[in-house]
């Protein structure tokens, strides 16, 4: 569905991705992990057309270059709302709700640009499904909400875009480790309704035990990548540091 080949992107002076290449299946949950500042955030957002706004809206100085296609079209190049409409949604980490709006809110906020209302409708009954904790607090303000639930809301609301395909950047991060167990269980419920999920995580463990595929990035290049990268000794000692 999502092939990525040769990504590179600089900003300014410095190369942060250096010829990344990855791939998600149809129905796939693949992971991306790695250190912290190993380019995994700057992937997410290459492929979500973020790098092109920052290169061609902002007007930084920046450079992308390989090839990104998605459903068999070349989306390099393309602006995030392009790259959305086509149905790849990005779920940004530390993503916070409107905390004044009610869930249900939230929700539809995220829908803002779907024109179909009964779809819309649809697409609510269907992220109240896989999260059943925003069915029950569908009428409080979302600022009430525990961390867990924020983050479950934050996915949901990713949902209500219509994706194809989600990305999902460090789900689990400031959460405590049974939440967090929780959150990718969902994310996993999210992959066995069919639509497949590129997560980025820190918690490397949790993230590739949970995982169909993996991908180790380090220093912006991908040294591993395999279905049980948690078998390998190596994998473990060298890049994850378990
Ligand atoms: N817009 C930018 N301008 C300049 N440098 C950037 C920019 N975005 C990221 N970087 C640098 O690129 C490197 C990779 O950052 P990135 O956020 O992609 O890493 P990460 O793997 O997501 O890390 P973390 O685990 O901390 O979230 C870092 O050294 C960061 O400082
Ligand atoms: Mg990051």
């Amino acid at each position: 569905m999502l092939e990525v080949r040769s990504l590179v992107v600089q900003y300014g002076k410095a190369q942060i991705l250096h010829g990344v290449s990855l791939d998600v299946g149809a129905g796939q949950l693949v992971a991306l992990v790695g250190p912290n500042g190993a380019g995994k955030t700057t992937t997410l957002r290459a492929i979500a057309g973020l790098v092109t706004w920052d290169l061609r809206v902002l007007r930084r100085q920046a450079f992308l270059s390989g090839q990104i296609r998605f459903l068999g079209q070349e989306v390099q190049g393309l602006l995030p709302h392009r790259i959305a409409r086509l149905g790849l949604v990005l779920c940004p980490e530390r993503r916070r709700p409107f905390r004044e709006l009610t869930v249900r809110e939230n929700l539809l906020a995220g829908a803002l640009a779907q024109k179909d209302v009964r779809q819309v409708h649809n697409r609510l009954a269907e992220a109240y499904d896989l999260f059943p904790a925003l069915r029950e607090r569908e009428r409080q303000r979302a600022g009430t909400l525990s961390g867990g639930e924020q983050q479950m809301l934050a996915v949901a609301r990713a949902l209500m875009a219509a994706p194809r395909l989600l990305l999902i950047d460090e789900p689990s991060t400031g959460l405590a480790p049974l939440v967090k167990r929780s959150v990718f269980q969902q994310i996993r419920a999210v992959r066995d309704k069919g639509l497949p999920v590129l997560v980025v995580d820190q918690d490397a463990s949790l993230a590739l035990s949970l995982a169909d595929l993996g991908y180790v990035l380090s220093q912006g290049q991908v040294v591993a990548q395999g279905p049980q990268l948690l078998g390998d000794d190596t994998v473990r000692r060298s890049f994850l540091g378990l």
